[in-house]
């Protein structure tokens, strides 16, 4: 680990660490967004499944860099969606699957093999079943099918790296009916500016995300978000540090860490953490109080908590400017510890000895 984070300022340690171009790939956030969109807009399916109001239930299935795209869909669509919105990281399709459910299964990759077992049952169920994926065993199934299926670019050099595409295509599909083309646009808009802000050639002196990068240091971050938006968030900002930092990370969500996490920090419990509080205007007016008395008390106990604040005035806007910096905040991270963020060698090992 580099001291100080002065190491994020020279350009050919970054391009030596970030070998396979992470950095450019999480800048290409907005960009994914408009595509993906796009694409899910696009794709053909019968005219009940296009209908919001007719589907008894929505699930949405996969793992990893592809399953968190349901955890955004979910806190997208929570407050708007007629039906119960079900997010499956595992094998199995929910029993309440029926042929009124709307099922997308989404694997970048489409070669993982819970989201392919979703996919048998959906189809056996006779769900309306939307396949999402660039390619791989899940596109195969789906032409033979003569499915529905949103087919994204195999550009990103990572699933994890294509999470623009992966929620476009989802909730552009026309089943479902948040959010709008304009708030689409604004968002990706918005996050091409952010990216400008936060990309490499900006110093440290003036770019939030190599400064909580290097403030983070060699801690262990928890991330905190609130209720409802900013779950999937928390989420993600852990995912990306385990994934591109390749440490450990641990997330929580308000209120519901105000009723157990908050007892076990103290001087001897807090050493070696940092807490990243990811806040938005939005909050619950209680959950904005509950943030401000959790944050004294976590730091009384010996915690140091640092905000950061959404940009943009919609949903989408908050909830992605957060991803993004998420995004380029673990990145950074894994240049100053001197790993390449792109690969991910022990989880591709597994997947291998699972495959023999
Ligand atoms: C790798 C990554 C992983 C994968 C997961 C599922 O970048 O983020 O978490 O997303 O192993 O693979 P896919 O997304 O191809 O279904």
């Amino acid at each position: 680990m580099t001291k100080g984070g002065a190491a994020l300022d020279d350009p050919s340690r970054t391009a030596a660490v970030d070998r396979s171009g992470m950095l450019s790939a999480v800048a290409g956030l907005g960009g994914q967004l408009r595509r993906g969109w796009d694409l899910g807009r696009s794709a053909a399916c019968p005219r009940e499944w296009g209908d919001p109001q007719r589907h008894d239930a929505i699930v949405v299935a996969g793992m990893g860099g592809s399953g968190i795209a349901g955890d955004v869909v979910r806190a997208l669509l929570r407050d708007h969606a007629r039906s119960c919105i079900e997010v499956s990281k595992g094998y199995a399709l929910p029993a309440f699957s029926t042929p009124e459910t709307l099922v997308f299964v989404v694997s970048y990759s489409g070669d993982t093999e819970e989201a392919l077992a979703v996919y048998e049952q959906a189809q056996a169920r006779r769900c309306r079943t939307v396949t999402v994926s660039a390619g791989g065993r899940l596109r195969e199934l789906a032409e033979a099918a003569h499915g529905v299926h949103v087919d994204l670019p195999a550009d990103a050099p990572m699933p994890r790296a294509a999470l623009g595409y992966l929620v476009g295509g989802v909730v552009g599909f026309r089943g479902l009916m948040e959010p709008d083309p304009q708030e689409v646009a604004a968002t990706a808009r918005l996050l091409d500016e952010l990216a400008a802000r936060w990309e490499a050639r900006e110093p440290m002196g003036r770019n939030e995300a190599k400064g909580v990068a290097a403030w983070l240091g060699e801690r262990t971050p928890l991330v905190w978000g609130s209720e409802g938006l900013l779950e999937p968030v928390a989420l993600r900002w852990k995912n990306q540090m385990n994934e591109n930092a390749k440490i450990p990370a641990f997330w929580s969500v308000l209120p519901e860490l105000d009723h157990n996490e908050v007892e076990g920090w103290s001087p001897d419990t807090a050493k070696g953490v940092a807490v990243i509080a990811l806040r938005h205007p939005g909050e619950h007016p209680r959950v904005a109080e509950r943030f401000a008395l959790t944050i004294e008390l976590a730091s009384s106990a010996g915690l140091e908590v640092r905000e950061v604040h959404a940009e943009g005035s919609s949903p989408l806007e908050r909830l992605f400017s957060l991803v993004l910096l998420g995004d380029f905040v673990s990145t950074y991270l894994a240049i100053l510890r001197g790993v390449d963020p792109t690969p991910v060698p022990v989880l591709t090992d597994l997947k291998e000895r699972l495959r023999r």
